[in-house]
């Protein structure tokens, strides 16, 4: 077993966590029990003390009065004599008065000369220092005091023969030659300590039963979680880079599922750029290679007839120069969506949308001049953003670009900006041709066109939208269209008016 291993660890807490509980239980159950035990041997010694109290009282009395009988009273010498007689016949009479009068406990009566050794007592157990100070405590103050000597430690009946002490009751008491005894009740609590020790045994067995089970429940569980992990680690070791359809077991509405249900969830992101990626290659691939079959082409012609025949020879020249400048076109624009790709910071700084927007315009005019369109600008005046000059000038060329290559000639292509809380909006709207409602979800994809022929009639790849939608989530902004075959087509832009201070990423 590995020491680190997580099962290793859990047992580890399983067992310290088992015995704490359990411990506290344990002593909180011991000490409430002997706690009870205690008041009871207390009330015991406190009922024993009444009883022994009335037993001497009755036989001070009956001594006096025996003594007045038989010694008339008529002088101080006779007087003395009486007492004298009345204290014997007390104290002839306490072995008998204590052994039948009680049931239990030990009995002394202690002279205030000497509270340490008693007058007469009933065993001869040794007097502690403590059981002195509480009969003087109770001559001094006229009243009974308990006093306990000899137990054991708090926690000692939880480990070993359960040990609560003596229980003494002294209580002052007036015997018949007119001096102040203390009579000692003392309480063993031998029926209170067996009942602690009875508990011990069955509550230490619980204790373990107890610790027992709960490790075990614990590692019953940790096995259910680790075998379902080591379920996920074997599904997940069986992908590998290159195959990314096997999914992980997510049965289940617990915490290893939905961790399995998101796995398989970024696996599926992660085929579906794997298949993207390897679309992007065969799609890249594909549109360089119609332009150098075409080059390749031509020169063929060119090496067969185009040193007799001028307009062979020119003709060829002419589709070499169209089918490198579409390459170089295509090139240039791959590039930048790489660039896109991979420059994911928005940087901050003073945008003036409409002049951007303008100057769009004014680009797309001059390149379409034969197209007779009629472009149309935002209103007068800036429009101030904080946010990526360069990026929101790339996107806006593709867009106002877009718009007037596919409006026929005599349409029109315009610009609207505005802004609305805490956005700038930009809307590229023309009276194109429009995009088929089924193509609608696909245009910002790379290398799609809506309309294969038109297309290639206009020559373009497909990127254009790809390229501005990426730019314009870089900029912290989202990308709309909406059109109508035949009618038009507008694209609307929101753009935050402030990114963040620190650069906006994706
Ligand atoms: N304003 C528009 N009106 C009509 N169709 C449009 C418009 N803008 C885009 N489209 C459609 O969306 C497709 C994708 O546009 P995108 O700009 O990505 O590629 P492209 O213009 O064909 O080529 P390029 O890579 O040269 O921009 C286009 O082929 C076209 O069919
Ligand atoms: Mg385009």
């Amino acid at each position: 077993m590995r020491l680190t291993s997580f099962r290793t660890r859990v047992l580890v807490l399983a067992i310290a966590f088992s015995v704490l509980l359990i411990g506290s239980v344990l002593i909180t159950a011991y000490f409430v029990v002997s706690g009870g035990m205690s008041r009871v041997a207390e009330d015991t010694v406190l009922g024993l003390s009444r009883q022994a109290v009335k037993l001497t009282r009755d036989r001070v009395v009956s001594s006096q009065k025996t003594a007045a009988a038989e010694i008339p009273e008529s002088d101080a010498a006779s007087q003395h004599r009486r007492l004298t007689r009345a204290q014997n016949l007390f104290q002839a009479a306490l072995p008998e008065l204590f052994r039948t009068g009680m049931s239990e406990g030990e009995f002394a009566f202690y002279a205030p000369g000497d509270l340490s050794t008693p007058e007469w007592s009933t065993d001869r157990r040794t007097d502690t220092q403590v059981e002195t100070i509480a009969r003087e405590r109770a001559l001094r103050l006229l009243t009974s005091t308990v006093s306990v000597s000899g137990g054991g430690s708090g926690l000692s009946g939880l480990f070993s023969r359960a040990q609560l002490g003596l229980y003494t009751v002294h209580v002052p008491i007036d015997v018949p030659d007119g001096s102040r005894w203390v009579l000692d009740v003392t309480y063993v609590p031998f029926r209170e300590e067996q009942t602690i020790d009875a508990i011990r045994a069955p509550m230490l067995v619980l204790a373990l039963v107890g610790t027992a089970l709960a490790i075990a429940m614990m590692q019953m569980s940790m096995g259910w979680v680790l075998k379902l992990v080591d379920e996920l680690r074997v599904a997940a070791d069986s992908i590998d880079a290159g195959q990314l359809d096997v999914r992980l077991p997510a049965e289940g509405q617990h915490e290893i599922g939905d961790l399995a249900r998101s796995l398989n969830h970024l696996i599926e992101r992660l085929r579906r750029r794997a298949d993207a990626q390897t679309r992007f290659i065969a799609d890249a691939s594909h549109e360089l290679a119609t332009p150098v079959a075409g080059i390749r082409g031509y020169i063929n012609i060119l090496r067969a007839w185009g040193a007799e025949d001028d307009a062979v020879r020119e003709e060829a020249v002419r589709a070499i120069d169209r089918e490198s400048r579409r390459m170089a076109r295509l090139t240039t624009e791959l590039l930048s969506l790489i660039r896109t790709d991979e420059d994911t910071t928005c940087r901050r700084m003073r945008v003036d949308v409409n002049a951007l927007s303008r100057e769009a315009l004014a680009a797309a005019a001059t390149r379409y001049l034969d197209k007779g369109l009629e472009f149309e600008g935002p209103e007068e005046g800036p429009l101030v953003a904080m946010n990526d000059r360069d990026k929101i000038e790339e996107f806006m060329h593709i867009l106002v670009d877009n718009a007037a290559k596919y409006t026929p000639p005599g349409g029109t292509v315009r610009v609207q900006t505005w802004r609305r809380r805490d956005s700038v909006v930009i809307e590229v709207a023309d009276t194109g041709v429009g995009i088929p409602e089924k193509d609608l979800p696909n245009i910002f994809d790379r290398f799609y066109r809506s309309d294969a022929s038109r297309s290639k009639e206009t020559g373009g790849f497909g990127l254009g939208l790809a390229i501005a939608k990426r730019m314009v989530e870089v900029c912290g902004g989202t990308i709309e269209v909406k059109s109508a075959v035949d009618e038009g087509t507008s694209f609307t832009i929101r753009i935050p008016r402030e990114v963040a201070a620190s650069p906006h990423r994706l």
